[in-house]
């Protein structure tokens, strides 16, 4: 990341004040065992997104423990919808189902253990926030199919687009691939989609479902 963008995004975290016992302990909880989940200011922005859209039925694909899902699911049970959840590891699977619980949103989560790439595929129904955080060599494939299961006025937030700064900066040789991918997911979002991208966080993209190209 940027030094001024890394300052910038330290300023905003030092100002959030959060009090939500459970948004707390599942942060400390994170850090002590090294769960990735948004950054502070991107958990904020998400909330203020889907709560001033009232998105009502949530796709998120990358569960983990259940944090960024219980800021979402906490929105959609107000707005009397649901949040679906697709997470890789059953260990973590496990961990935001607790956490869901503890939040009271086990009506509202229909959370699902598998591997996104094939669960999207599977689900019949259209969604008005998709949100994708999950393996980035396979966002392409995460977005296509999340594409075509968004709602008319829907969008889709895309986290980590940027990856650690790697897309604009020296990166270790090992993320080839992984740059060269993203990259190419970021051109072709360009090219053919409603598309807007924001040096915010680790990097946000944002589609919006109407094609313009
Ligand atoms: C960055 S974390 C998600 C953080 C979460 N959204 C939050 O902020 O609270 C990414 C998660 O995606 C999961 N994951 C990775 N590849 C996946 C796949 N193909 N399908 C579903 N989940 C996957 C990982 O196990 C990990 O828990």
């Amino acid at each position: 990341m940027l030094d001024e963008l890394k300052d910038a995004n330290e300023y905003i975290v030092s100002k959030i004040k959060e009090t939500d016992t459970l948004i707390l302990e599942m942060e400390a909880f994170a850090l002590e065992h090294n769960v990735p989940i948004v950054t502070k200011e991107v958990a904020e922005y998400l909330k203020f997104l889907v709560e001033s859209h009232n998105f009502k039925n949530i796709l998120e694909i990358g569960t983990a423990i259940g944090y960024s899902g219980t800021i979402m699911g906490r929105v959609a049970k107000a707005n009397g919808g649901k949040l679906t959840t697709i997470e890789i590891d059953e260990i973590r699977y496990q961990q935001a189902l607790e956490n869901f619980k503890k939040a009271g949103l086990e009506n509202n989560i229909n959370a699902i253990l598998g591997d996104g790439v094939e669960e999207v595929k599977k689900l019949d129904e259209k969604f008005d926030f998709i949100f994708i955080d999950a393996s980035k060599g396979h966002y392409m494939e995460f977005f296509n199919d999340s594409f075509e299961r968004l709602s008319d006025n829907g969008i889709i937030f895309i986290d980590n687009i940027m990856f650690r700064g790697y897309l604009y900066k020296e990166y270790p040789k090992r993320f080839k691939t992984i740059v060269r991918r993203l990259n190419e997911f970021i051109d072709y979002l360009y090219a053919h989609h409603n598309f807007v991208l924001l040096p915010f966080g680790d990097g946000i993209g944002l589609v919006r479902n109407k094609i313009t190209k």
